[in-house]
């Protein structure tokens, strides 16, 4: 183990010059030196790419999470037709709890939706634990990826607690998570014992990713931005932190993100994130100010503008690069996911042209 000027524990063998631990994208991640601004999409895998929506014609998609096989090719398609400088893991955030028992479906243009809402203590109860038996998909999947990826790294990622809980709570997608409020203010007490059951199950699903070999891990809470910072901290802050905290040890730089999240940038990035994600409404110069120069950010193109002529798509790639220089370290991603429409050329197009606008000769530093 060797520790960095960031304080962070690296991998023995990892880091050797041009291994994943050396690539752009994790050099940026721990606010080192890179040789260009490294770019990879959330949703990279998925509907956009015909090669994805042919292999899932006949496979629903629970089902596709759990071969390893289907996995690593779905991962792998986005680094393939992209060259983007990181795979993400082809899995979704309901995977884990769904190993823990919980009885949901991924239900094609909704989203996950849950027989039984999680609603009681009793509820809370019948969630169980996981253990690595529970996703050895998962884990041969990563394992299978990382011989296959060679020096691309890989990013792990898991829901964290709100969002999953939210679903949970809900049963399904919401535009309000009114009744997941409603529980967190009605039974503050309920609402604790379902988080931090979440944040363990969050926890050991990132460590099989982090032990099969994933080189970052990414923390998504979508649906935070639904709750004011002081709820935000007394709510949610604690388990994130505990899921997050409780892989400052593992070696591996972990990003943060949440939609709508302005006035929240600061304490995410305190619950323990290397990284914190920003979506499209906050230029990358004033996220740095609130989360503060301690730390990476990644964002934070608006993914409909990639729906835009190609002259609109070029300014804003070059606002955000140019914006992204005020913090120590950029990683160039969507604010929110590719949208099923976006015309995959383009995308490849502005990897293209992230790397040539922000590529460093190596006597510039
Ligand atoms: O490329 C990647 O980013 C990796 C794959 C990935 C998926 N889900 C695959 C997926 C990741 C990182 C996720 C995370 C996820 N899932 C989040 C957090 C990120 C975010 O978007 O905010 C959330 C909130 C979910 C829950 C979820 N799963 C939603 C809202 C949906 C979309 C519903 C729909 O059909 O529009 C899903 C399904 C899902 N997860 C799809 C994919 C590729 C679409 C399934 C399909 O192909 O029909």
């Amino acid at each position: 183990m060797t520790t960095d000027t960031t304080g962070t524990v690296a991998r023995d063998g990892d880091s050797r010059p041009g291994g994943p631990a050396d690539s752009p994208f994790i050099r940026a991640c721990r606010r080192r030196p890179v040789p260009h601004t490294p770019v990879w999409f959330m949703r990279q895998a998925g509907r956009s790419l015909p090669e994805y929506r042919q292999i899932r014609a006949s496979v629903p998609m629970l089902e596709s999470c759990r071969r390893p096989d289907l996995v690593t090719e779905i991962t792998l398609q986005p680094v393939r037709r992209h060259g983007v400088d990181a795979a993400i893991l082809f899995s979704d955030i309901v995977v884990p709890v769904a190993a823990a028992g919980v009885d949901l479906d991924i239900v094609p243009g909704t989203g996950p939706v849950v027989a039984e809402p999680i609603r009681t203590a009793a509820d809370v109860e019948r969630i169980r634990l996981i253990t690595r038996d529970d996703v050895s998909y998962v884990d041969e999947a990563v394992r299978q990826l990382v011989v296959e990826l060679g020096d691309t790294p890989l990013i792990g990622f898991a829901g964290a607690p709100f969002t999953l809980a939210s679903y949970l709570v809900e049963g399904g997608p919401s535009r309000t998570h009114a009744k997941t409020k409603a529980l967190m203010y009605g039974d503050p007490e309920l609402w604790h014992a379902l988080c931090g059951r979440l944040a363990e199950i969050t926890l050991a699903f990132l460590r099989v990713q982090i032990d099969a070999g994933v080189s970052a891990v990414q923390l998504f809470d979508s649906w935070a931005g639904a709750l004011s910072e002081a709820d935000y901290r007394r709510f949610v802050l604690p388990h994130s932190t505990a899921v997050l905290s409780g892989l400052s040890t593992a070696g591996v730089p972990r990003i943060h993100f949440g939609v709508g999240t302005a006035e929240l940038l600061g304490a995410m990035g305190e619950a323990g994130a290397d990284v914190v994600g920003v979506d499209w409404r906050t230029p990358l110069d004033v996220a740095t100010g609130r989360i503060g120069a301690d730390k990476a950010v990644q964002g934070n193109l608006d993914p409909t503008v990639l729906l835009a002529p190609w002259p609109a798509v070029e300014a804003e790639v070059r606002r955000i690069l140019e914006q992204g220089r005020a913090a120590p370290g950029h990683v160039f991603n969507l604010g929110h996911g590719v949208l099923p429409e976006i015309d995959p050329e383009v995308l490849t197009r502005v990897v293209a042209l992230v790397h040539e606008l922000s590529s460093r000769r190596a006597d510039q530093g």
